[in-house]
C-alpha cells in the first residue's frame, strides 16, 4: 500500500487538537487545552471558539513538524463535523476546508462519538468484532455496539446529564474547581464508598439517567449542612467515594446487561471518564467475573484528541467516504 498521510483536526469542545496519521499509525497528536474556562466553572462556548481560532494554526503547524511531514505530503484532511459546540466545530471545519481547497485535497467529515469508539483501534491489542463500547465523557454517555469499523449502533444513552457532567456538577456542589471529575476520583480513593448510599436510577433498556443522583446529592448536602455547617469539609472523601461508587454502579449495570444479552465478550470504555479509577477497577472485576477481554485506550486517546479523528478518517479513506466543500458542522447530528 502506498503511503497515505492524513491531517486530522478536533475542535468540538475546549481542546484544539491536530494529528498526522500515516496508514493508520499516529505520527503526531497535539492537544492544546484551553485554560480560560477554569475560572467560570465550565466551558464558555464563545470563549472556546475564540481560543480555537488562536490555537488552530500553531497546533496544526506543530503537528506537521513533530510528524516530520510537509503539508505538501498530506493526502486528505479530516475534521470533527459533529456533535459539539457549533462555534467550536465551525473553526475546525472552516480550517479543514481552507486547507483542503488550497492544496486540492479530499475532505473527510468525522462523527466525534464514532471516533471515541475507534480510539481503541489506534494501538494494539485491538478489539475483535463484535465489540461493545461504553463511551463516557463530559457530554455523552453511550453503550455502542461496534460490528465493524464503520458499522456501529448506539444501543442506549443518557436521557439527561452525561456521567462526566454528573461528576463535575457534584464536584461543584462540594466547592471543587472545574473540571471536578478527576478531583472526585482522587478524593474517593481514601473515602468509604458505602458510607452514604445514593439511589441507583434504572432506566429502560440500555439508557441512563444521571439527573437523579445530582438532585439526591444536592438535597442530601442541604439537609446535612443544616445540622453541621462543616459537613462537607468533614466528610469530603466519603461523599466523593459514595457518589463515584453510585455512578460507576449505574454504568456497569447497563454494560453488563448489554454484554450478557448480546453475548459479547470484547468490551471497552472510552471518553474522559474512562480515566476514573473506580470505573477501571469495576470494569476489570466485571471482566474477570464474565470472562471479558477488556480494552481501555491510552489516556491521551480517551479524552478529546485528533488521533481518534485521524484513525476514523483512515477507515473512511479506505472506503472512499469523502465530503465535499458544501459540508457544514452540526451541534447534534445523528449517528451515521
Ligand atoms: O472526553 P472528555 O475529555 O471531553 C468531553 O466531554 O468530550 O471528558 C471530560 C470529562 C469531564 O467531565 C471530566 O470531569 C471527566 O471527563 N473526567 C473524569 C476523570 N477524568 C476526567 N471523571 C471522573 N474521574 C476521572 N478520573
Ligand atoms: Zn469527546
Amino acid at each position: 500500500m502506498s503511503i497515505v498521510n492524513i491531517l486530522a483536526i478536533e475542535s468540538s469542545c475546549d481542546e484544539t487538537s491536530a494529528a498526522i496519521i500515516q496508514n493508520g499509525i499516529v505520527l503526531s497528536n497535539l492537544i492544546a487545552t484551553q485554560q480560560v474556562h477554569e475560572q467560570y466553572g465550565g466551558v464558555v462556548p464563545e470563549m472556546a471558539s475564540r481560543a480555537h481560532m488562536q490555537n488552530i494554526l500553531p497546533v496544526v503547524d506543530t503537528a506537521l513538524k513533530n510528524a516530520g511531514v510537509d503539508k505538501k505530503d498530506i493526502h486528505a484532511v479530516a475534521f470533527t463535523q459533529a456533535p459539539g459546540l457549533i462555534g467550536s466545530l465551525l473553526v475546525g471545519t472552516c480550517f479543514a476546508k481552507g486547507f483542503a481547497q488550497a492544496l486540492d485535497l479530499p475532505l473527510i467529515a468525522v462523527h466525534h462519538m464514532q471516533a471515541h469508539v475507534l480510539a481503541h483501534f489506534i494501538d494494539a491489542p485491538k478489539p475483535q468484532f463484535p465489540f461493545l463500547c461504553l463511551t463516557v465523557s463530559g457530554g455523552h454517555t453511550q453503550v455502542v455496539l461496534c460490528k465493524d469499523y464503520l458499522d456501529m449502533q448506539v444501543l442506549g444513552e443518557t436521557v439527561d446529564d452525561a456521567a462526566g457532567e454528573a461528576f463535575d456538577k457534584v464536584a461543584k456542589m462540594l466547592g471543587l474547581p472545574y473540571p471536578g471529575g478527576p478531583l472526585v476520583d482522587k478524593l474517593a480513593k481514601e473515602g468509604d464508598a458505602r458510607r452514604f448510599p445514593f439511589p441507583v436510577t434504572d432506566m429502560n433498556g440500555y439508557d441512563f439517567s444521571f439527573s437523579g443522583i445530582k438532585t439526591a446529592v444536592l438535597y442530601f448536602l442541604q439537609a446535612q449542612k443544616k445540622k453541621d455547617p462543616d459537613f462537607v469539609a468533614n466528610n469530603l472523601k466519603d461523599i466523593c467515594a459514595s457518589v463515584q461508587y453510585t455512578i460507576v454502579a449505574m454504568l456497569l449495570k447497563k454494560l453488563e446487561k448489554a454484554a450478557a444479552e448480546l453475548g459479547i465478550k470484547e468490551i471497552g470504555i472510552a471518553g474522559g471518564v474512562s480515566a476514573n479509577s473506580g470505573l477501571r477497577a469495576a470494569l476489570t472485576a466485571a471482566g474477570e467475573k464474565n470472562g471479558w477481554t477488556v480494552h481501555i485506550p491510552k489516556f491521551e486517546y480517551c479524552t478529546d484528541n485528533a488521533a481518534m479523528i485521524g484513525i476514523t478518517a483512515h477507515y473512511k479513506y479506505l472506503k472512499g467516504q469523502f465530503a465535499d466543500l458544501s459540508v457544514t458542522p452540526s451541534a447534534r447530528a445523528a449517528w451515521s
